[in-house]
């Protein structure tokens, strides 16, 4: 257990560099057990998720090494099993992804039941759904996944919604299966799209048309290949809403507004500002000491306002003029964090009606998915006990903004997938000691 201690109520000013996708490094060291030859990953985030993924492919054999901060060399010709140990049981949601190229190098795969943050049910039929229709057999056992399939067989899968999890699922199980196989309505979040291109590289014969559905031509095997990991544009939006949260002015390098274009207009329309330059972006207020605006906004897939963006913009909105309302519509449970900002002095309801116009699969669910946010109001730094990954960094944001100082307990949560906290907010002149 590590926890922080961040003294508050100081601008948030400097440079950082962005670090490389966790949603794509994952699941791109489970791409590399699809080849006999190296693959070469740059910009691979030092992260719990990274190095809890690189134990499940070494305990499968798979040779991993780190050469320099970021660059990750993998080599899965020495991968022996298709038995993934239960040991690795409930910490990431990255086990169910291994079945698909397990299936291909051994015809059967056993993965543990899938861990995470608890923001929902998260349930996996999309996945199985996927999987079935490939021609794999699965069964549940107490603590694991089995599936079997002599050859994978390609084929049409629709999936009900544009689920990130199951579109990888169904892209690394069909990329080495007999002929093709077409995802509808599949998920195109950028990291899908880096790790088709990784895919690409490797060997695949991939296309993403313009209506959500990506057409998969299997192949009879993949290369070794080399590929940069895009920017983590959760980790650039969670500092840029830390930098306009504490009115304050960073520059992010290797920030690409493509990838971020929703966010960088509901920034916009709440009075944040950025400067899009070669190198990289820069965020801060419109006008230095000036006022922010209250906004209406609903999360969705990409290029929707992203879920994962959801928790840092809400404690800037504690600071925003006015009532905010945002909708969850892509997970049930994501307004957990909240309570610990009604503690910090923030002005928060939940709901559990929807408070927006997206179509929603929570309407009729017993679960409050929408939330107003009554700002400005000010924070008081406290003791918290982080509950998951984003939750925890809106915990750091708040206690950023928030006067005096905050511990933070179960850092370790918060750095699954946010590199050297600590040392970013210290480049940008606050105070965050691991204690
Ligand atoms: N869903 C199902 N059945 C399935 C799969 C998904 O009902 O078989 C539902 C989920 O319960 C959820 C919705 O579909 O309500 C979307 O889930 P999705 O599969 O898209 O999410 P995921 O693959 O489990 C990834 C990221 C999340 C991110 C979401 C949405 C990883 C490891 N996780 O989760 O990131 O919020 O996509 O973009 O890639 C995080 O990084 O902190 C994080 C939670």
């Amino acid at each position: 257990m590590s926890t922080y201690r961040i003294e508050g109520g100081a601008p948030l000013k400097g440079r950082i560099r962005a670090s490389g996708a966790k949603n794509a490094a994952t699941k791109q060291i489970v791409a590399s057990l699809l080849a006999d030859e190296e693959v070469v990953l740059h910009n691979v985030p030092q992260i719990g998720d990274v190095a809890i993924t690189i134990d499940i492919v070494q305990s499968l054999g798979a040779q991993v090494e780190w050469t320099g901060d970021s660059t990750l060399r993998l080599h899965a010709a020495s991968v022996k099993s298709g038995e993934v140990p239960v040991a690795f049981s409930g910490l990431n949601r990255i086990p169910v992804l291994l079945i698909g190229p397990l299936l291909h190098r051994y015809g059967t795969a056993s993965v543990p039941l899938l861990g995470g943050d608890e923001i929902g049910a998260r349930p996996l039929d999309y996945h199985v759904g996927a999987l079935q229709q490939l021609g794999a057999t699965i069964t549940v056992e107490a603590d694991c996944w089995r599936a079997r399939a002599d050859r994978l067989k390609g084929t049409l899968i629709d999936l009900p919604y544009p689920s990130v999890g199951a579109t990888e699922s169904a892209l690394l199980s069909s990329v080495l299966a007999d002929g093709t196989t077409v995802i509808r309505n599949a998920a195109v979040e950028p990291e899908i799209v880096d790790t088709i291109l990784l895919l690409q590289k490797m060997g695949a014969l991939i296309a993403v048309d313009v209506d959500r559905t990506i057409v998969v031509e299997g192949v009879s095997k993949l290369r070794g290949a080399e590929h940069t990991l895009l920017p983590d544009r959760i980790e650039v939006a969670s500092f840029a809403a830390a930098a306009v949260a504490t009115d304050g002015d960073v520059f992010i390098e290797g920030a690409e507004q493509d990838q971020i274009t929703t966010f960088l207009n509901a920034l916009r329309r709440v009075g944040g500002e950025f400067e899009v330059r070669p190198d990289g972006i820069r965020f801060f207020r419109g006008r230095p000491g000036g006022e922010l605006h209250s906004i209406a906004l609903e999360t969705d897939v990409h290029p929707g306002f992203a879920t994962d963006w959801q928790q840092p913009f809400v404690v800037l909105l504690t600071q925003a003029s006015g009532l905010s309302v945002i909708h969850e519509t892509v997970f049930e449970q994501r307004f957990g964090y909240t309570t610990v900002l009604r503690d910090m002095g923030a002005t928060i309801e939940l709901y559990k009606t929807c408070l927006g116009a997206k179509p929603c699969r929570y309407r009729y669910a017993d679960q409050p998915h929408s939330c107003l946010v009554q700002g400005p109001t000010p924070l008081y730094g406290t003791s918290m006990q982080i509950p998951d990954l984003r939750a925890g960094f809106a915990y750091v944001i708040a206690a950023l903004v928030g006067k005096g100082t905050s511990t933070i307990d179960g850092a370790q949560y918060v750095e699954r997938g946010y590199a050297h906290i600590p040392d970013k907010i210290e480049q940008l002149g606050g105070r965050c000691l691991v204690v």
